[in-house]
């Protein structure tokens, strides 16, 4: 049922590779990153008049953004010296706390913050040698702490409704993964597969989780959203004109639409002029809708 969602192009920007979505509920509106593209995008719905998009330009890749519980305080973004603090208006930046930073060899790639407001985001080597990534969460202090060691290609995450377990994507390993997760503490613990998911039907990378608990996750190379239950059953698809896309999240006023970024950094130039929309960003109304998204607290 789900493949007859129609799929449309919100914004086309080209991205290189388009990640990180998140919905600001304060603001209304959608961020996200080009982390390859190193910018900062906004994206402002608007039912009745042109839709407002913004972009930033960076000196260094983000790969991922979270909005901050006070707007004055700009965004985070996850970069490859670690967390920092951007404004965008001023285009001031100052970093929270170092990941990783003397490691040329890695970059930060996706994240997301918790109902507590803690900031969760990973590391992957650019060439994407295996083990060579982490797992870190930004505390509210500031401070930044481990909590995964030999991570392939840190990714997708996101939480129960009930906040008792986290979904976690290594993308190396083909699978999400989920965790029991402590709120209260930080902490995750008893690691385990919610499903694997078969090579043909691709890569799994950025997921959100719907107010059912339903996991929808990007299948980078597979050209579709993969909704699962939270037993790990294959509930829907959602089939896209593009082959790369890289992650997914809710948003507008009821949170109803589900917002799709992908990629061109994987295609030859023969595979783009057959994909004109790879690096665009998508959106569509499935049915369910997300949960509240979190905000930084720090
Ligand atoms: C990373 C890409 C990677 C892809 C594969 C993305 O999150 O940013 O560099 O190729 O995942 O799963
Ligand atoms: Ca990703």
């Amino acid at each position: 049922m789900m493949n007859e969602v129609d799929v449309q192009v919100v914004s086309r920007v080209g991205a290189i590779l388009g990640e990180g979505p998140i919905w600001d509920a304060e603001a209304q509106c959608l961020w996200w990153v080009d982390i390859l593209g190193k910018a900062l995008h906004r994206f402002e719905p608007a039912p009745d008049s042109p839709n407002r998009e913004t972009r930033w330009a960076l000196a260094i890749e983000p790969g991922a953004v979270a909005p901050c519980a006070d707007p004055r305080r700009g965004v985070v973004l996850v970069t490859p010296e670690g967390f920092a603090r951007l404004h965008p208006g001023s285009g001031q930046q100052a970093l929270l706390a170092e990941v990783e930073r003397d490691n040329a060899a890695t970059r930060m790639n996706d994240g997301k913050c918790d109902s507590r407001g803690r900031f969760w985001a990973g590391t992957m080597a650019r060439d994407e040698s295996p083990g060579a990534g982490g797992f870190y969460v930004l505390e509210i202090d500031g401070r930044a702490r481990q909590v995964l060691r030999d991570v392939g290609i840190s990714n997708g995450l996101g939480w129960s409704p009930d906040d008792s377990l986290m979904y976690y994507v290594d993308s190396h390993t083909g699978a999400v993964d989920v965790f029991d997760f402590d709120a209260a503490a930080g902490e995750i613990t008893h690691r385990r597969h919610l499903v694997e998911i078969p090579e043909a039907d691709g890569i799994p990378d950025g997921l959100c989780v719907d107010s059912d608990g339903f996991v929808w996750v990007a299948l980078w190379e597979g050209g579709a959203i993969h909704r699962y239950s939270p037993d790990g059953r294959l509930d829907g698809k959602i089939e896209l004109p593009v082959t790369h896309p890289t992650s997914v999240a809710f948003g507008g006023p009821e949170l109803r639409d589900l917002y799709i970024t992908t990629a061109r950094c994987a295609l030859t130039e023969a595979q783009i002029s057959e994909q004109p929309d790879a690096g665009a960003l998508f959106r569509c109304r499935p049915g369910p809708a997300g949960m509240g998204p979190n905000v930084y607290r720090g």
